[in-house]
């Protein structure tokens, strides 16, 4: 319950510093993407006007970040910035280990080089482009066991991100001695912003004990995930995020993390786990690529950052704020008949682009298609999440992802209920032009994680 009676929900905070947005017109917009090869990633940012291309290190710090930025301790080895860090980050996640990274991706190429290699799988509910990328880097194979209200758009489910947990005992029946973890993504970034419910991560334990194969979570939005329980999971209502948190952490043997989502911070991240060996193994690795095991790529004042943005992340008044910040824009895009993945998930709207453009095949990239749209029609960035992202297969092979997304992510504390009412409008026109917006083909690209640097051309009409 909100222990405020009125129906209109304010943003928690105040501005204090602010940033200048640079207008700019359609024409100047047609321009730059055009010269940036229709990929939204090629774009100069002060040419963005509502930046929604990621909620990763995009957000607002607060004014005790800041003020912590500047006990920051520099010291090489055993800062008291450090053990602030590490005091923060074991008060939620009581893991007898916590390696520092630069940031999440880092945490995983550690953790998978540790623990992966050919022949091997690793299975998730859903895995991220760079949990994916990095188990396929190592030649293992990333599978992923969704439940099947997860893969349907327009299925109404409290936990969309739960794993398919028979499918998982299947799973790991049929490959004995060749998964060496099992990951859960808390909320499911690929699969909409959906969360995972408690009494899921249980039976995921439960059949990963009974195979004898350790659980991780990929932790980025686990604050959001935990206020999605507590919101939406019986007997949840009354208790603290902080306390689900702990019975999340408590279910599993380790956790990657971005500290750019849930963190609260511009960088960071960590790995953390209770096996002692595993744990030596990575900080090899760590202090290989990453750092001293005391900062690993981070400065000491980004540790103090992420240290208090971890306090602040929890607070219940934040985050009823912030999960009903992006039903609102989930609420008017349906509103509008705008297909997106219902409900709206917990850092972003996903609009369902292939459903928005029928006249748009697969390859020929209807997310694209939509993210240049709206960029041209309103300077908003968003992100394709579809076929341009996943694609292209290690064997070289192109196939149509699952579903042809784009997704709208929000930064934490960053935008007024006025930005999203433009993103709203600007929605709208783009719907009013749908029928007529061209597919793309993609003219460059690399061969990894190909929709960073792709460069695109826009199809003739048909
Ligand atoms: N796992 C998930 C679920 C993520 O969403 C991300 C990043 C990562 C891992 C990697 O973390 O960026 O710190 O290396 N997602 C960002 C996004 C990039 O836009 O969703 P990182």
């Amino acid at each position: 319950m909100s222990p405020m009676p009125f129906k209109t929900l304010i943003e928690p905070f105040r501005i204090h510093a602010v940033e200048p947005l640079k207008m700019t017109t359609p024409v100047e917009r047609r321009r730059a993407v055009q010269a940036a090869g229709y990929n939204l990633f090629a774009l100069r940012s002060e040419d963005v006007l509502i930046d929604l291309l990621t909620d990763s290190g995009t957000g607002a710090m607060s004014r005790d970040q800041w003020a912590s930025i500047q006990h920051g301790d520099e010291s090489y080895a055993g800062s008291p910035s450090w053990f602030r860090f590490l005091e923060s980050v074991q008060d939620l996640f009581p893991f007898r280990h916590v390696i520092p990274t630069h940031q999440g991706r880092a945490a995983e190429r550690i953790l998978f080089t540790a623990l992966t290699g050919p022949g091997q799988s690793v299975p998730s509910n859903t895995h991220f482009d760079t949990t994916r990328a990095n188990v396929e880097f190592t030649g293992a194979e990333a599978v992923d066991l969704l439940i099947p209200e997860g893969h349907d758009p327009t299925a109404q489910h409290p936990f969309k991100g739960n794993m398919d947990v028979d499918a998982l005992d299947r799973f790991l029946a049929a490959h004995t001695g060749s998964v060496p973890v099992v990951f859960v993504t808390i909320t499911n970034n690929s699969g909409g912003g959906q969360p995972v419910s408690l009494a899921n991560l249980r039976a995921v334990r439960k059949v990963c004990d009974h195979h004898g194969v350790p659980l991780f979570l990929d932790a980025c939005r686990f604050a959001e995930n935990a206020w999605l329980i507590h919101e939406r999971e019986p007997g949840q209502q009354d208790r603290e995020v902080r306390d689900i948190v702990r019975d999340m952490a408590s279910l599993v043997d380790g956790m990657t993390m971005s500290a750019k989502k849930d963190g609260m911070a511009n960088i960071g991240g960590w790995l953390a786990l209770n096996d002692d060996k595993l744990a030596e193994q990575c900080r090899n690795l760590l202090i290989l690529t990453e750092g001293f095991p005391t900062y690993g790529g981070l400065a000491g004042r980004d540790l103090e950052a992420i240290a208090q943005g971890l306090q602040e992340v929890v607070q219940h008044d934040y985050l009823r704020y912030r999960i009903r910040s992006t039903g609102y824009l989930g609420d008017a895009l349906v509103k509008l008949g705008i297909p997106i993945v219902q409900p709206a998930g917990g850092h972003a709207v996903y609009i369902d682009a292939r459903a928005l453009l029928p006249h748009i095949p697969p390859l020929q990239y209807p997310g694209q298609a939509l993210a240049v749209a709206l960029y041209e029609a309103g300077g908003i960035r968003s992100c394709e999440i579809g076929t341009v992202m996943f694609g292209r297969h290690p064997d070289g092979s192109e196939h149509p992802a699952e579903l042809d997304l784009v997704r709208l992510a929000i930064p934490r504390r960053t935008y007024t209920q006025s930005h999203i009412d433009y993103v709203i409008e600007v929605c709208g026109k783009v719907l009013a032009q749908a029928g007529e917006l061209p597919g793309y083909k993609i003219v460059d690209e690399p061969p990894v994680l190909r929709h960073f640097t792709a460069r695109f051309e826009p199809l003739p009409f048909q």
